[in-house]
């Protein structure tokens, strides 16, 4: 699709970005349903240099894991400042509150993370519980690549690793918040031990 047919394509707006960030649109994509991550309302100096970097990360992400379950499909990209996944009709785990999370969600969580994993790609942001989103038959659906790191080399790999270590903590996180009775054992370590990236930016803050 091209970006002058997305206006009449456009069903309605997902999620309004505010300053820096980007807007997401539910998009009718020859017949299925798209979300559209479009970054081309941001200001102009973001636009020109940050977002395309973001956009192409981004992208790069989804590629590698397009068929892995609990990612969304990749649909295509726009031009340098959009692309289009899958749509998934969910609930971003950042609206629940304590006790309405059932218990049989954390593992599956827990498998999307690792299935992510498996397939070389750390995501770096799973932190922020708006980037999980769970549909109404259960499933849950990890979105927003943008700071994700794919293993492609030995390198790459190391720091992929290390920032799995912290995607692993969002789980005991979100146990924590929304349901503290599942926590585990290791959980508990988990959520008490630093992991070796943070060690790391830890000592470079000086902290
Ligand atoms: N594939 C998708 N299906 C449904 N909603 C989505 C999808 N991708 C993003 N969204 C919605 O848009 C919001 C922002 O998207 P996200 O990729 O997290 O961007 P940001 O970088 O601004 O956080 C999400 O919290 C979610 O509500
Ligand atoms: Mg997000």
């Amino acid at each position: 699709m091209k970006r002058r047919e997305l206006p009449a394509q456009t069903l309605r707006t997902i999620h309004a970005g505010r300053g820096f960030q980007s807007s997401v649109h539910l998009v009718d994509w020859n017949g299925s349903h798209a979300a559209v991550k479009d970054f081309s309302r941001l200001p102009p100096l973001f636009r020109l240099f940050i977002a395309p970097i973001l956009v192409k990360r981004e992208v790069k992400a989804l590629r590698h894991l397009d068929g892995t379950r609990g990612i969304p499909r990749f649909f295509g990209q726009i031009d340098r400042l959009a692309f289009a996944i899958e749509y998934i009709e969910g609930r971003p785990l950042d609206t629940f509150k304590i006790g309405e999370l059932a218990p049989e969600v954390f593992p599956r969580i827990a498998a999307a993370i690792e299935a992510m994993h498996a397939r070389g790609v750390a995501h770096g942001d799973l932190k922020r519980r708006s980037n999980l989103l769970l549909t109404p038959d259960g499933e849950v659906f990890l979105i927003d690549f943008a700071a994700a790191i794919v293993a492609r080399g030995p390198l790459s790999r190391k720091l992929m690793r290390a920032v799995a270590d912290v995607d692993e903590k969002s789980l005991p996180r979100l146990k924590k918040f929304v349901a503290p009775e599942l926590l585990t054992e290791e959980d508990q370590w988990k959520l008490e031990n630093p992991t070796k990236l943070e060690r790391w930016a830890r000592k470079l803050l000086g902290r």
